[in-house]
């Protein structure tokens, strides 16, 4: 199961078809896991910020992680336009930690 996993992986980004690369695929399950790619991509800008974005924006800013896993569960406005996200209630506290620090190390 894992090795088909990675073959379809291998596969897709081969093609092109993720633009993740191999060290973000653990972010990129987390997000798909929890709908987050209707809005964002890594590394372009779809709905949301792209998060690559995010990471350069909070660089070096150590309260980073609890405020933006806060963040991602609560929604809000007003750091990167108009645009509203949504609060994602159906993200487990555990996976919000989890996507903010994974997102804040993007480089
Ligand atoms: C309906 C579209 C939508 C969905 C779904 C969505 N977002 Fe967002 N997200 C946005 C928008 C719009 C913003 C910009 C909000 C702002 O300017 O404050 C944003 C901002 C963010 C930010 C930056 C926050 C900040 O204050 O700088 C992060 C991180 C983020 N989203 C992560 C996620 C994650 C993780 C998920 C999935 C659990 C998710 N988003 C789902 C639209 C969405």
């Amino acid at each position: 199961m894992l090795r088909l996993l990675a073959l379809i992986l291998v596969t897709c980004s081969a093609f092109g078809v993720s633009t993740a690369k191999a060290d973000n695929s653990e972010l990129q399950l987390l997000l798909q896991k929890n709908n987050c790619l209707a809005c964002h991509l890594i590394d372009k800008r779809k709905y949301g910020p792209n998060l690559k974005e995010v990471a350069e924006k909070y660089a070096g800013d150590s309260g980073a992680v609890e405020r933006l896993a806060a963040k991602i569960k609560a929604g809000g406005t007003g750091v990167w336009g108009e645009d509203i996200m949504p609060p994602q209630a159906q993200v487990s506290d555990a996976d919000a930690q989890k996507i903010a620090k994974l997102v804040l190390s993007l480089q």
